[in-house]
C-alpha cells in the first residue's frame, strides 16, 4: 500500500510561507552577497534574541558547531568529552573531529544523559559535557551543570534537536556555556539545505568561533591559526529569517499533536507516549513513544499506510567507530534496552487532528491482536 501519513514530508510546495520565501530569495540573488553578508548578520541576532543569548553565529551546519564549540574551548587531543551514546552521531563524531576522545555515559528513560552516570564516568582526562536535548526534551541540566561546576568541567549542550525549548522558562542554547543547533531540512527550524548556529554569552568564544569558521583569517592577509571554514550562506540566512517568525507557531501545533497523542493512547498500557517533566517544555523534534513488540508494530503500521522511523536503531558505541573504542553489549544498558522500543511516531505540524487519531487507532488495533 502507498504511504497515506509519511513520517516526514519536506517539500516546500505548499508551504504557508512559499511566498515570503521566494521573495526572500531574490532578494539575496539581488544583492550579489552570498556568503555571510547582512541577512546572515540580521539572522544571527534574531536567533540569539530568541535562544536568550547575547550572540549567534551562522554556520555550515549543527556538526560544525559542536566541533567548532570544542575547539573555542581549547579542547582537543589527550582530552575526553562526555556524551550521550543514543544520540545521532555527530554528537560524539565532533568529539573525534576535534581530536578529543569521545566517551559515553547511559541515559535515562526519558533518553536524556543521567547525570549520575555521567559522574562515574568523569576522569582525569574529561575536558567537557555534551548533553544532548534528544527529542527536543531539555536534559537534566541543573544536576549537569552543578557536577560539571563541581568537577571543573565544561559543558556544552548539544541543542541540533531543540530550538525553542526551554527548562523552567529558559530556552535551550543558552543553559551553559555553549549551545549548538542544527539547521537541518528534518529540524523543526530547518534551512532548504545545511546550516547550523552557535550561541553563546561569552564574547570570546563568540569573537573566536567567527574567526575559526572563517580559515582562522581576522583580515584578508593574515591567519591566526589553520581552520575550517564553514559560514551559513545567504539564502539559508533569509529562508530561516521568514521560518524564525514562524517558529512559535510550529512548536505550538508539535505539542498540540503530541498531546492529542497522549490523550488517544492513554489507555494502551504497552506502549509509553512521552511527556513534558517538570519545568519541561519540549518542543517535540520527534514523538518517541516507547513500544513493546515495536519491530512488528512498524509492519503493521506499514501496511496501514502509516510511516514510522527510529532514532536510533544502533546507539554509537555498538557501531563499528564504537566496537573500536573498545565498547561491547551491556556497557549501557537502559540506553540498550530503549535502542529495541523506540519509535518515532509522526508529529510535523502539518498533521490533522484525524490523521493523528489514524495513527492512534492503528496502534490499539495492533495491540488487539499482538
Ligand atoms: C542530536 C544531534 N546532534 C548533532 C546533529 C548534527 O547536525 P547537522 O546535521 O546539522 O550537522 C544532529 C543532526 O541530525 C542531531 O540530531
Amino acid at each position: 500500500m502507498s504511504t497515506s501519513i509519511p513520517y516526514v514530508n519536506l517539500s516546500h510546495r505548499q508551504h504557508p510561507q512559499r511566498e515570503q520565501m521566494l521573495q526572500a530569495v531574490a532578494g539575496v540573488l539581488d544583492s550579489g552577497q552570498f556568503i555571510l553578508g547582512e541577512e546572515t548578520e540580521r539572522f544571527e541576532q534574531e536567533f540569539a534574541v530568541f535562544c536568550g543569548a547575547r550572540y549567534a553565529v551562522g554556520l555550515n551546519s549543527g556538526t560544525d558547531a559542536l566541533i567548532l564549540a570544542l575547539r573555542c574551548l581549547g579542547i582537543g587531543p589527550g582530552d575526553e568529552v562526555i556524551t550521550a551514546p543514543n544520540s545521532y552521531l555527530a554528537s560524539a563524531s565532533c568529539i573525534a573531529l576535534a581530536g578529543a576522545v569521545p566517551k559515553f555515559a547511559d541515559v535515562r528513560d526519558d533518553l536524556n544523559l543521567d547525570p549520575e552516570a555521567v559522574a562515574r564516568a568523569i576522569t582525569p582526562r574529561t575536558r567537557a559535557i555534551i548533553p544532548v536535548h534528544l527529542t527536543g526534551k531539555p536534559a537534566a541540566m541543573k544536576e549537569l551543570s552543578a557536577l560539571a561546576q563541581e568537577r571543573g568541567v565544561e559543558l556544552i549542550e548539544d541543542a541540533a534537536q531543540a530550538v525553542g525549548a526551554a527548562l523552567h522558562g529558559k530556552p535551550v542554547g543558552s543553559l551553559s556555556r555553549i549551545g549548538c543547533f542544527s539547521l537541518h531540512p528534518l529540524k523543526n527550524l530547518n534551512a532548504c539545505g545545511d546550516g547550523g548556529m552557535l550561541v553563546t554569552d561569552d564574547e570570546s568564544v563568540w569573537q573566536r568561533a567567527r574567526l575559526l569558521r572563517n580559515h582562522g583569517q581576522p583580515s584578508r592577509n593574515d591567519c591566526l591559526e589553520f581552520s575550517m571554514v564553514s559560514r551559513l550562506d545567504s539564502i539559508q540566512a533569509a529562508i530561516l529569517r521568514v521560518k524564525l517568525r514562524h517558529l512559535e507557531a510550529i512548536t505550538a501545533s508539535r505539542r498540540a499533536n503530541a498531546e492529542r497523542y497522549r490523550l488517544r493512547l492513554a489507555a494502551c498500557r504497552r506502549l509509553q507516549c512521552p511527556v513534558d517533566g517538570p519545568g519541561e517544555f519540549c518542543v517535540y523534534h520527534t514523538f518517541v513513544v516507547q513500544a513493546d513488540k515495536r519491530d512488528e508494530l512498524v509492519q503493521y503500521l506499514q501496511t496501514q499506510g502509516i510511516g514510522t522511523a527510529i532514532h536510533y536503531p544502533v546507539p554509537i558505541h555498538l557501531m563499528t567507530v564504537g566496537r573500536r573504542l573498545g565498547h561491547r553489549e551491556g556497557d549501557f544498558p537502559v540506553c540498550e534496552r530503549l535502542a529495541g522500543r523506540i519509535l518515532s511516531l509522526p508529529i510535523y505540524s502539518e498533521l490533522s487532528g484525524q490523521q493523528i487519531d489514524a495513527v492512534a487507532q492503528a496502534i490499539l488495533d495492533f495491540y488487539k491482536t499482538n
